[in-house]
Parts: C-alpha cells; structure tokens; sequence
C-alpha cells in the first residue's frame, strides 16, 4: 500500500494517509500505533504520523529495504517453514510438496513475489559487489558471464571495472525481467533465459556464480560446476562467492537451514565448496579477498579450468 511512501514529505493524519492509501481508517489507525512502537514511525501532536529514520527504509521511491522485507515475509519464504518436521523427517525440502514446484520455479509463477524478491537481492548485494569489484581485478576479461545473475548487482560493477568486457547474465526466464529493468546499466550485457542445470554460455572468460552453490544440493551442485566447466575455455577463470559455514555463531546457522527448508541447499564451508571445484576438475582453486566484509563467514574463491 506504500504507506511510508504517503508519509515521505512529512507527517500526514490517519485521515490523510487513509484516504491516499484507500486504507480503512480506523484500522490503519491500529495499525500506526503498532508501527509507532516499533519505531518505524512518531505520532506527532496533531495525532499524525511522521516517518522515522528507520520508517524512511521502507519507501518504494528510493533505495530501500522494503523489497527484501517484503520477500522475506512472503509466502515463498514463509509458508515452506509450515512443514519442518518433514525436512527433519526426509531431508527433502518442502517446496516441491508445497507448491509442486522448486523454490526458484516458484517466483517463476509468482511475478510480483519475485519482483520484491530481486529488489531486495540488489540492495543485500550492493556492498558485496562493491567489495569484490574493489579486491579482484576484472579488467582482464573479455567475456563475463554471470551464471543465475539476476538482478545483475554484481555483474553491472563487474563490467564498470572492465569497460571493454561484455557480460552474459543467464537466469530463470521471470528473474531475466527484473534484471533488465533493476541493472543500473544494460549496456554490454546479453540476457539469457534458461536452465543453469541443463546448460550454461559457452566459451566465457570468467563465469560468476554468487550465491548460487548454496541454493544447491551436492548432485545439483556437481552438475551445475559440470555444465561451467563443459561450457568454458581453458585457462577462463571460475569466481564463487558464497557464505561459508564457520564454527563461530553468525546468521549462516540460520541460512543453512534455511535452505536445507527452501530449496534442499546448504552453507558450506570453505574446504566442502574447494572439494567441490576440485571435483568438477577445477585447478589452481585460491582464496580472493573481499574488501570490508573480512569478519563476515563469506568467501570469495576463484579457480581455473585448466
Ligand atoms: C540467491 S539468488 C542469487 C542472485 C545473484 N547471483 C546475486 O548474488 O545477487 C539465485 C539466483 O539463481 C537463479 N536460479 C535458480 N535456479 C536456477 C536455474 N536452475 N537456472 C538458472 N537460474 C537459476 C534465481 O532465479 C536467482 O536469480
């Protein structure tokens, strides 16, 4: 209803926040007084509401956090949660009984979910891909593919730092759309629409794969690095950068489980994802640094198809 959007140029009464959102006023009213406790907005002393600095993060009209909480509150991401037991049961995640489909096939069907869903993707990535885009050096690729890259966050500064690369973004065909219109920039990018499981762009320089392994389970992760690997030419470079699992606790507790809930995945840690590379026939597979987030359990790992 983009309600803090309606409160954006100053403080508003429920009446008039009521009549711009075509709320009923007198639940909204309860509704204010909630949020005012949870501090995302003030009641003022006319018996209006003024956004608070927190409330500001959750307007639609400038970068903001409301795709992701909006996401994150979304069926897609909570009504898996329904059956845990099952999971615990079967190792299997619950999406395909669920909804019949794979977690990611879900916001195929679910265009609008999806689109909060990408939203908040770009604003989680943004210090990320500026971190790595400040520690790796992409300028000497000519052909960069970005392997489930939507919505192009780490691809767009990818091809800043290397402004005679071209880039191939390869995702779903619905999570394509968002990248299209959240990239800041298009230019020198081909979209693709498929299956990373079937096949991936061939004869790339560098193939990106942010965030995609932990989505994976073993097998499909082992296809996925088979298709890279098939699909690349020798001495191309492979980047992952995934969060890794690490003794100490942090949120990739959480994460994993989460998506051992959602999708049959699972945080690895760093030795599980270099076993990985290994298998798939990777070589010469080092650590990258990852400028600002070195106390963060994530990882940046390239290796090299020989
Ligand atoms: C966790 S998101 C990561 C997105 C992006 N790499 C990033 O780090 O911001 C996973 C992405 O993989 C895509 N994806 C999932 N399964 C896929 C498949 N089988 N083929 C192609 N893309 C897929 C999703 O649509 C989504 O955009």
């Amino acid at each position: 209803m983009k309600i803090t959007d309606h409160l954006a140029d100053g403080p508003r009464t429920v009446a008039e926040v009521a009549r711009a959102t075509g709320a009923h006023e007198s639940s909204l009213a309860r509704y204010l007084r909630l949020c005012a406790m949870h501090g995302l907005v003030t009641k003022t002393d006319n018996g209006g509401y003024a956004l608070t600095e927190v409330g500001h993060l959750l307007r639609s009209d400038v970068p903001s956090l409301r795709g992701f909480v909006i996401a994150v509150n979304g069926p897609g991401m909570t009504r898996c949660w329904e059956d845990v037991p099952a999971v615990l049961r079967t190792g299997e995640p619950t999406s395909r009984e669920k909804w019949g489909l794979e977690h990611w096939q879900y916001y195929e069907e679910h265009p609008e979910e999806a689109r909060s869903h990408a939203e908040g993707l770009h604003m989680m990535s943004v210090e990320m891909a500026d971190g790595i885009a400040a520690s790796y050096d992409f300028s000497r690729f000519v052909t960069i593919a970005d392997i489930g890259g939507s919505p192009g966050t780490l691809l767009a500064r990818a091809l800043r730092a290397a402004p005679k690369a071209r880039g191939i973004l390869l995702d779903l065909p619905g999570a394509i759309i968002h990248a299209r219109e959240l990239m800041e920039s298009t230019e020198r990018v081909e979209f693709v629409s498929g299956d990373f499981l079937d096949t991936v762009p061939a004869d790339c320089d560098l193939y990106l794969l942010k965030h995609i392994l932990l989505d994976l389970d073993d097998d499909r992760a082992a296809r996925l690095l088979e298709n890279c690997y098939k699909a690349a030419a020798p001495g191309s470079s492979l980047l992952v950068v995934d969060w890794v699992m690490t003794s100490e606790p942090s949120f990739v507790h959480a994460m994993d489980v989460e998506c051992m809930v959602l999708s049959g995945g699972r945080v690895r840690t760093t030795d599980e994802l270099i076993a990985l590379l290994a298998d798939a026939g990777y070589t010469r597979i080092a650590e990258r640094p990852l400028q600002g987030f070195e106390r963060v359990p994530a990882r940046v790992i390239e290796a090299v198809r020989p």
